[in-house]
């Protein structure tokens, strides 16, 4: 019998729902919120009025898509938590009323181990290049920067994390200071391409094992930044390309070195990247770097993969299905957790 899954994301600025049928990509819809651009970040409360409007539409569409029945469905996967607290609750209330309704089990999952699992969905039955276990997967987004060691799909231990800011946190805050729009990532990676990487340097962390620190990096990028202004007011304007180019190099470095620390301490060449940063230009082209200098095999997701979607939802719900690994309707959401 066919297992057929609907995953629903609804952690922060992004709603969205996507259909699995045995492991394979159905339809992935993704509403994300215009809203908050003009306040340069995400405004929790104006997030939940737009996922409150946005669900029964998003979810609408992702069945009729996928061309299924809510009647066939075998579960309802949707984040609990980390997130938005009134962002999670709509997602999480309209998953768990829509499972009682039609007398199904509801999945709760991990955003951050969706994210991971991401690497697992399957946009046909031949798309077979996906991590072998155990494998590395350097998590790094706006709110997270970690490596994780993936035994299983079920098994995840993050062996190093930001002790402060992530990484996109960082690129995201230093755009902000240099008067850029929001969010800064990807204006930083479109800049970074016609700027020298080698033009400014700033100062890198040393702190022990494989963990992160980005908020040196802020400062230092701070009080340069300061001081350049000093002797030439339009410093931004004139070096924007190289200012990019070298902040996003930092970042790359400092998140490669680590990564590269764990692969060869754990001799594990299996090595994936995911989260909103893994879009970054970059840190992508580093991936590629590393698999040619050290025989890494490595993966990469599709731009749609990298921001937040229901497709990692409904993959990760698909395999907690098989190992019947259900969650009651008295369980909340919950905004912090790690893996
Ligand atoms: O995973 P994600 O969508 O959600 C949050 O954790 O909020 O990650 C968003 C982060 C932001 O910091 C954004 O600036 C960053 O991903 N980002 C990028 C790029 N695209 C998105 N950072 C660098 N280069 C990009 N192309």
């Amino acid at each position: 019998m066919d297992t057929i899954i609907l995953g629903i994301e609804s952690s922060c600025d992004d709603t969205s729902a996507a259909v699995i049928r045995n492991g394979v990509l159905l339809s992935n819809v993704v509403a994300s919120q215009a809203v908050h651009e003009s306040y340069g970040g995400v405004v929790p409360e104006l997030a939940s009025r737009a996922h409150q409007q946005n669900i029964v539409p998003v979810v609408h569409e992702a069945l009729k898509r996928a061309g299924v029945e809510k009647e066939q469905l075998s579960a309802i996967a949707f984040t609990r938590g980390p997130g938005l607290m009134g962002s999670l609750l709509v997602g999480v209330s309209f998953a768990k009323g829509l499972a009682r309704s039609l007398n199904i089990p509801m999945i709760d999952v991990n955003h951050l181990q969706a994210h991971v699992l991401a690497h697992f969905v399957k946009e046909s039955e031949e798309d077979t290049d996906q991590p072998k276990f155990p494998f590395l997967c350097l998590l790094v987004s706006g709110g997270n920067s970690q490596i994780i060691l993936v035994k299983a799909y079920n098994d995840m231990e993050v062996i190093g994390q930001t002790i402060d800011d992530a990484a996109g946190e960082a690129i995201d805050k230093c755009s902000k200071v240099m008067g850029f729009g929001y969010p800064g990532g990807p204006i930083i990676d479109r800049l970074a391409r016609q700027g020298n990487p080698k033009a400014f340097t700033f100062s890198k962390p040393h702190i022990p094992e494989y963990n992160y620190s980005f908020s040196g990096l802020k400062t230092s990028f701070l009080y340069s930044l300061r001081d350049w202004l000093k002797d030439d007011p339009d410093f931004i304007e004139n070096h924007k390309e190289d200012l990019a180019a070298s902040l996003e190099a930092t970042v790359v470095d400092i998140l490669m070195d680590k990564l590269r620390k764990a692969s060869k301490a754990l001799n594990i060449k299996e090595v994936a990247v995911a989260g909103g940063v893994s879009a970054n230009t970059g840190l992508r082209n580093a991936f590629h770097d590393h698999a040619k200098r050290f025989g890494w095999k490595i993966y990469i997701p599709k731009f749609s993969y990298t921001t937040d979607n229901a497709a990692m939802i409904a993959i990760t719900g698909y395999y907690k299905f098989q190992d019947k690994d259900f969650c009651s309707i008295d369980k909340p959401a919950y905004s912090r957790v790690t893996i």
